[in-house]
């Protein structure tokens, strides 16, 4: 583990020394810096599929894709994306429903729908053909500066610059850059360098380049000086300091919400709800779930059976009665920490009046629940309820 992070620099801290100028003012400095980094590229870089043919709508796709998420779970995402929507054209005429299907799992849905507006925005907007420079592509719906950047340098190699959270830790590690990363003044020095250092030739390659530097060697924790090819041009390492930067302001801890859902079964069906317009998971399906106030200091939450009993009443019209609780499933959505616990449940009455919020509620057969666009939370509890159907056999017999 390395040394906790920093948020205040402390009297006799290697970090509290002066901030020198900053080498990227030297351009033999720059120089140097990129012949090094891209020769290292050129055998070190990872086969990605989005490396291949740079189209901007592949750029597009895989950018927005990798906010917030790793390489690794996105590549068989963007695979299959692609294969679904090949050209930007097949996706603006997707319904929105496919689209989030297709990102189902992948998290941060908001993506998914600014991608398919901007899908919709090239063909209404520009006549289907990618608009090509930096004000036009970054008023698409979802692009900001920095994947303006990677598709401007990746797809038409123009001289953009690009920090995202790879490069700006490179950056301020070359920088021996002191300040938090979040403030404004830190933004806009390390954007600086990016402008000086991005190349009026070779652009694309040189911020691939510099991601892939901070993907694989120059790493959060413990990074690889020893083989970094720009080890001799860091500010950091030769103040000795590349642990120590870059500094961050520590989150504030998560706040802890608690809910609880019913796997509600009549007669071999499942009811499922859709969520309406204007509320976090717009139009995502899930169980019939009631958000509790709270959890008790020891953990557990407030569930009570009955609770949840009249709340799945007020959201669909469907009386059912309340049993055990069979999974819990745990998962962080922007601030909070969620505690969901899925009660089994049997259906007492048939007839659906969806309440306020809701779009839909359906009772479906187990082997339909695939084709609904879930939430990841209830696909875990879809995916546990296709392993322990029985269970809910053996419940609902004694209703
Ligand atoms: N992270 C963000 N964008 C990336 C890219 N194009 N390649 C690898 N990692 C990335």
């Amino acid at each position: 583990m390395g040394r906790p992070r920093k948020s205040k620099i402390e009297k006799d801290d290697p970090l509290a020394a002066e901030p020198s100028p900053g080498p990227d003012l030297d351009p033999n400095w720059g120089s140097r810096v990129r012949e090094r980094l891209v020769a290292w590229y050129e055998h070190a870089k990872r086969p990605l599929p989005w490396r291949t043919d740079q189209t901007p709508y592949r750029i597009l796709v895989s950018e927005m894709m990798l906010v917030q998420t790793t390489v690794t779970a996105v590549v068989p995402y963007f695979e299959r994306f692609l294969n679904q929507f090949p050209t930007i054209q097949a996706l603006a005429v997707a319904d929105e429903a496919e689209v989030l299907k297709a990102w189902e799992g992948l998290g941060y849905y908001r993506r998914a729908r600014q991608l398919h507006a901007a899908a919709r925005a090239v063909v209404t907007e520009h006549g289907g053909t990618f608009p090509t420079t930096p004000d036009t592509i970054r008023a698409l719906p979802g692009v900001g500066r920095y994947i303006a950047g990677a598709i401007l340098s990746f797809a038409f190699d123009q001289p953009a610059p690009i920090v995202e959270a790879n490069t700006q830790r490179v950056l301020s590690r070359w920088l021996a850059w002191r300040e938090d990363l979040k403030s404004s003044r830190s933004q806009a020095r390390l954007w600086e360098a990016a402008e000086r250092l991005v190349p009026s030739q070779g652009a694309g390659v040189f911020n691939q380049a510099f991601m892939e530097l901070g993907a694989l060697l120059c790493t959060p924790r413990s990074p690889s000086c020893l083989v970094c090819p720009v080890a001799a041009e860091c500010g950091a390492r030769i103040l000795g300091i590349q642990d120590l930067v870059p500094t961050t302001t520590p989150k504030s801890p998560p706040l802890e919400v608690a809910e609880a859902c019913g796997l509600v079964v009549r007669d071999g069906r499942v009811l499922i709800v859709q969520r309406g317009p204007g509320r976090l998971w717009e139009h995502f399906w899930e169980f019939p779930t009631i958000h509790l106030n709270g959890v008790d200091p020891a953990g557990r939450s407030f569930a009570d059976p009955v609770d949840l009993a009249e709340g799945i009443r007020r959201f669909t019209g469907a009386r059912v009665r309340v049993g055990p609780v069979v999974q819990t499933v745990r998962y962080s959505v922007t601030k909070h920490r969620v505690k969901l616990d899925a009660y089994a449940a049997t259906g007492l009455s048939e007839e659906l009046n969806p309440g306020p919020g809701l779009v839909r509620a359906v009772w479906e057969v187990p082997e339909k629940l695939a084709a609904y666009t879930f939430g990841a939370a209830s696909r875990r509890l879809v995916s546990w309820m296709a392993k322990h159907e029985a269970d809910f056999h053996d419940f609902q017999s004694d209703r």
